[in-house]
């Protein structure tokens, strides 16, 4: 089993779903995790059902300020910051005929901005001379849309086309300018966590399949594995690339997929 111990981890959006999975995981592999979520209420639950020594911050990933103090929080909570995982996200479905300006500009703020911004102040923080300045690894969570072309999720697509871009040059940056920061990301295939299953419903809603156990079939369908992909999958992938098992792992994006994206 891949062995964490002495690692502190941040997992934003953690109080729900893959975050939710990936903040257990990386406590079982023996990490001391804050869980930092804009949902304060199922976040410190979460955190609470991980045991003595996690932790909960309010963050709301759009907000620079929100990172700066989440970041400082969880540094004076776990005594460093090794690994932080860019895990908020949202998807709004629509056909582009449809497209609502507001809707795509959420999805921007929080999947790139978001992302951006956890960037931003995990090199700050692990790079030589920061808060807790002896490197460490961010793994951003980009998406199998952003690899495949599936109808009714184009903006979500492209900000987790986005996603992937950003973990590249950040991992460049990182090397060149000695941070000591591993960067990579991954890309999850559909899950059955509120988001998956939402989506589901709503490629029904925009008439692109018949129903969302339709839509559910045609992905399965897709899927060399034959199957959806589960928080575990997700998880244990994160847990490994935070590992010094993956230590020559840098700037690339693993797809967790079944295949689906091949
Ligand atoms: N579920 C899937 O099928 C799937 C597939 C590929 C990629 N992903 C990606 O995995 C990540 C997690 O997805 P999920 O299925 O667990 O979603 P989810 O909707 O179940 O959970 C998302 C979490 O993010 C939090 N969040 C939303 N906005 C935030 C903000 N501004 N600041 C901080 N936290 C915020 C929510 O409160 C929630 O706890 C997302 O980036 C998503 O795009 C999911």
């Amino acid at each position: 089993m891949t062995d964490l111990t002495g690692r502190r981890a941040l997992v934003t959006g953690a109080a729900q779903g893959l975050g939710e999975g990936m903040a257990a995981t990386l406590a079982d592999a023996g990490a001391r995790v804050v869980v930092a979520d804009i949902n304060d209420d199922r976040g410190a639950k979460v955190a609470e059902s991980l045991g003595d020594g996690h932790g909960f911050v309010h963050l709301d990933v759009t907000d620079d300020a929100s990172w700066e103090s989440a970041v400082a929080d969880a540094i004076a909570q776990l005594g460093g910051l090794d690994i932080l995982i860019n895990n908020a996200g949202v998807e709004i479905t629509s056909l582009i005929a449809d497209l609502d300006a507001a809707h795509a500009k959420t999805m921007l703020d929080i999947n790139v901005l978001g992302t951006a911004l956890g960037i931003k102040h995990a090199f700050r923080a692990m790079r030589p001379n920061g808060a807790s300045g002896d490197g460490g690894v961010v793994i951003n969570i980009a998406s199998v849309a952003a690899t495949i072309a599936f109808p009714g999720i184009s903006i979500y697509s492209a900000t987790k086309s986005a996603v992937d871009r950003l973990t590249r040059v950040a991992a460049m940056e990182s090397a060149k300018l000695g941070y000591g920061v591993r960067v990579n990301c991954v890309y999850p295939g559909l899950v059955p966590t509120e988001m998956g299953a939402g989506l589901a419903s709503s490629l029904a809603e925009a008439g692109l399949f018949g129903s969302p156990d339709e839509a559910v079939g045609a992905v399965i369908e897709m899927t060399p594995s034959g199957r959806l992909g589960t928080v575990e999958d997700m998880a244990d992938a994160v847990v490994f690339l935070a590992s010094d098992q993956a230590k020559f792992i840098n700037g690339v994006g693993l797809p967790v997929d079944g295949g689906l994206g091949m």
